[in-house]
């Protein structure tokens, strides 16, 4: 069992599968990034990640994501997807939705129940604005397709104020009639990625407008969930709100990932992270560094504090989303 020093077991993990993406969402990109040459024995095979895997499965994980840069992007993504469906856990992905109608049966081969997919704008212009490149169509669709296929859908929405915040009532009015999990994520800092706090859009914000319209009920949140859940009555959907910024959910963190370089980071803002890759490749029993690498880990939001967010990127050793993978 994997357990840090605050007591907190550690049974999920988000592996990131490529650090590209086809999309440059704003938020995540960092504004001097190159997708170019790239040297993919750096990366984890699709054979070292199911190693990997196994060793934590092994500690008592139970939940896997995939995520990116954008997971579907990587040409054994299938593979990979098929070698990790073998394993006792709840396997789902974060993608952008672009490539989702080319993966509906390995999905499903997998067990795969629950697709969380990135959808900023429900307006065609905006979202271009948003994601620099023209896939509105494409990830509509194929969220649609999802929702005909039975799964989970959660579409998950970076609210920006001024930019995509007048839209909360229209991503509200989609679960009406759609049985989708709207999730409004506030604007979360990383390098290269221009945030301030003026940009934030806050849980408070958010919940204000919609009970504007609509009568808001809670739901119950789970002990481990990133998000505070409510529902309209009578609508198939529901929505929530990721409140990383106005309401930190550390305390209930269950969350470890692996960069698809093969570093371990055991939060979303670590400063440190565990190279367990170069140690798997040189013959060594990595479950002695995973337990290390987590045992460090802070009790919130990676030891940064308020005034650290608005730091240099520069003078960070944090990563950009991309390279993460939320
Ligand atoms: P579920 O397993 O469906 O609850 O998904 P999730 O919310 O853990 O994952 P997803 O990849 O859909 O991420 C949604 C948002 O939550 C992204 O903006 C992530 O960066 C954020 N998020 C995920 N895990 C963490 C975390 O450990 N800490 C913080 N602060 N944010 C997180
Ligand atoms: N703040 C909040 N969420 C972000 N995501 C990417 N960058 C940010 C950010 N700066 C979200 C994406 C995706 C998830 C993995 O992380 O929208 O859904
Ligand atoms: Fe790509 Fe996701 Fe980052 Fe957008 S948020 S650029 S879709 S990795």
């Amino acid at each position: 069992m994997l357990k840090d020093s605050f007591g907190r077991i550690h049974d999920y993990l988000r592996i990131s599968l490529t650090d590209k993406c086809n999309l440059r969402c704003v938020y995540c990109h960092p504004a001097n990034s190159l997708d170019g040459h790239h040297d993919y024995m750096k990366n984890m095979s699709a054979a070292e990640i199911e190693k990997i895997v196994s060793i934590f499965v092994e500690e008592g994980v139970n939940k896997i994501r995939l995520t990116g840069g954008e997971p579907l992007i990587r040409k054994d993504a299938k593979e990979i997807i098929e070698r990790l469906s073998k394993f006792p856990v709840k396997l789902t992905i974060t993608t952008n939705g672009v490539f989702i109608n080319e993966f509906i049966a390995t999905f499903k081969q997998a067990k795969l129940k629950s697709v969380n997919v990135s959808l900023d704008s429900l307006n065609k212009e905006k979202n271009f604005s948003l994601n620099k490149r023209d896939e509105f169509d494409r990830v509509k669709n194929n969220i649609d397709l999802l929702l005909k296929n039975d799964f989970h859908v959660k579409v998950n929405v970076v609210v920006m104020n001024g930019i995509n915040s007048n839209e909360v009532i229209d991503f509200i009015d989609w679960t009406k009639e759609f049985p989708l999990h709207i999730r409004f994520i506030e604007f979360m800092p990383f390098p290269g990625n221009k945030w301030d706090h003026e940009k934030v859009f806050t849980h408070q914000q958010i919940l204000k407008i919609a009970s504007e319209k609509y009568v808001v009920e809670k739901l119950s949140d789970d002990e481990h969930d990133t998000s505070k859940k409510y529902f309209v009555p009578n609508h198939k959907g529901t929505f929530a709100v990721i409140s990383t910024m106005s309401e930190p959910f550390c305390s209930g963190c269950n969350r470890l990932r692996i960069t698809t370089d093969g570093k371990m980071r055991s939060c979303l803002f670590s400063k440190t992270e565990t190279d367990l890759l170069s140690a798997l490749r040189a013959g060594n029993d990595i479950t002695p560094l995973i337990r290390e690498n987590l045992y460090g880990k802070h009790y919130m939001l990676g030891g940064n504090n308020d005034e650290q967010w608005g730091e240099k990127e520069t003078a960070s050793n944090r990563r950009s989303m991309l390279g993460i993978g939320g």
